[in-house]
């Protein structure tokens, strides 16, 4: 494949501190193909060991979720500074898990990727529509009023890549995969959007239940460069059969 392929992996809270580390091993006895790029998401508390563990690979490292404001009194929160002093790189903004369990506006949203962009980490703002909200035909509507409130009127860094994640939270945790052509259609219209908000084609991912049965179909669309995958990175076996159906 020629494009250049994106696998992040986003370990959510399935994992604790010592199982994280192990598996964190464990991905350095993967084989990646060359123009792959890797990261990793753990939960915060295993990123300071699991940044000695890839310290020196060509793996990297992310946060889940940061805090936008760089010091203060927002007890239980951990900004994007620490994330980046523990040697994070990337950090994902907008989960549909963070926008439908914790509450997260387009508003907070926006507020991360101005601090992330501040601090040079590569924000990955992840969209997508409920199935509600598919049901009733919002797709177009909600995703983008999420991807104008993260980009209007931003001045985007040219040492920094756009990476827009498009997880349906429909499809996340489910085992009920978006249809690849959909997947397209919607990639498609999140990168004209993005364009005429910030000047240029962010890469694209697509997330929801993304298995080594189904990720071919989804890499061999026009848009999709890669994938963030939840469920089957928490686990070498399934990791290691999904980036061994690249080849
Ligand atoms: P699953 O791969 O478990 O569906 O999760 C997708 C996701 O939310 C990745 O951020």
């Amino acid at each position: 494949m020629d494009k250049k392929l994106y696998f992040f992996a986003n370990w959510k809270m399935y994992l604790g501190a010592k199982d994280s580390t192990n598996l964190a091993k464990e991905y350095l006895n993967i084989e990646y193909p060359e123009n792959c790029k890797v990261a990793v998401f753990p939960s915060a508390f295993a990123v300071p060991e699991i940044a000695k563990i890839l310290k020196g690979s060509e793996l990297e490292l992310g946060a889940q979720n940061t805090y936008w404001a760089d010091k203060g009194g927002y007890t239980g929160e951990i900004s994007a500074v620490t994330y980046k002093e523990m040697g994070c790189t990337y950090a994902l903004v907008g989960h549909a898990e963070r926008r439908h369990i914790f509450h997260e506006s387009n508003h907070d949203v926006r507020l991360k990727i101005e601090a992330l962009l501040q601090l040079g980490i590569t924000p990955v703002l992840c969209v997508g529509e409920t199935g509600e909200e598919r049901k009733k035909n919002q797709i177009e509507e909600v995703l983008e009023a999420q991807i104008r409130s993260a980009f209007m009127d931003l001045s985007w860094p040219e040492d920094i890549t756009p990476i827009v994640a498009y997880e349906p939270v429909w499809a996340i945790g489910t085992g009920e995969s978006c249809d690849a052509k959909e997947a397209e259609r919607i990639s498609d219209l999140i990168s004209s959007w993005s364009e005429e908000l910030i000047g240029q084609e962010p890469v694209i991912l697509y997330g929801g239940s993304v298995r080594g049965e189904n990720i071919s179909g989804y890499l061999a669309e026009e848009h999709i460069s890669g994938a963030l995958v939840g469920g089957a990175s928490a686990k070498a076996e399934s990791w290691s059969e999904l980036i061994g159906c690249l080849e």
